[in-house]
């Protein structure tokens, strides 16, 4: 699914990490591991064409998605990718509904059918019913559970995922793992920057960033 050959990153003189080779399949979920600084979001940011690496590439469906133009830029965003950040872009002023309906794919905009995948995601994350309220009155915790309500609705090929737990609940925390898991088990490929051991147990692989190796 997604092939990081000899990838390197430096700022200025300083080497993030160099030569990072590794790959994620379709069903395979990998934590990214590694001291505060190490790279991690860095990393992510690069597969998720946020960030350019210096050298090496991040290949793709056979193609190496570090030099996609615009046009492949925002397919590959829009068609393939998922995101799951710890902030949870997610617009504030509208409602969950609204926000779950950006991520319902062209197809099935016919109307009723986005409803009902909409409904099913939010009776996943435990917000059944609620579609109606703005998000800015939610806790965090609900607002992280829209976020993975979003993501269940894209039914992205790839979730990039950075510390998706890093501030919730154990309950919560336990939430977003199953649910990444689920996804994955569906055939999606999920990578997770994380300090969190209950995230690295239930992930397939570790790769160390900092040491720059799979993980037994
Ligand atoms: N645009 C930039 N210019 C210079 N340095 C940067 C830039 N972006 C990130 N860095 C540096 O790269 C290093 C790695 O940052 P990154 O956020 O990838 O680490 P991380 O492993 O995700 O850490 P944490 O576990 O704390 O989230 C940091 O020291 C950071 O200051
Ligand atoms: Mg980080």
């Amino acid at each position: 699914m997604i092939d990081i050959v000899s990838l390197s990153k430096n700022f200025g003189p300083r080497t993030l990490w160099s030569d990072v080779t590794t790959t994620v399949s379709k069903g395979e979920m990998l934590a990214l591991v590694g001291p505060s600084g190490a790279g991690k979001s860095t990393l992510l940011n690069c597969i998720g064409l946020l960030d350019k690496p210096n050298s090496g590439e991040i290949r793709y469906a056979g193609k190496d998605i570090t030099r996609f133009g615009r046009r492949d830029t925002r397919h590959f965003r829009r068609e393939v990718l998922g995101y799951l950040f710890q902030n949870y872009a997610l617009m504030e002023n509208a409602t969950i509904t609204e926000n779950l309906e950006i991520a319902t794919k062209p197809k099935r905009s016919a109307r009723g059918k986005a409803n009902v995948v909409i409904a099913e995601a939010l009776e996943r994350v435990g917000l059944a019913g609620r579609g109606d309220e703005k998000i800015h009155y939610l806790s965090g915790g609900e607002q992280q559970r829209v976020a993975l309500a979003r993501l269940i609705v894209k039914e992205p090929a790839l979730v990039l995922a950075d510390e998706p737990t890093g501030a919730l609940d154990h309950a919560n925390a336990t939430a977003v793992i199953d649910v990444l898991r689920e996804m994955s088990d569906a055939g999606c490929a999920v990578i997770i920057a994380t300090h969190d051991d209950r995230v690295r147990d239930r992930c397939d692989t570790v790769f160390a960033v900092n040491e720059n190796s799979l993980v037994a």
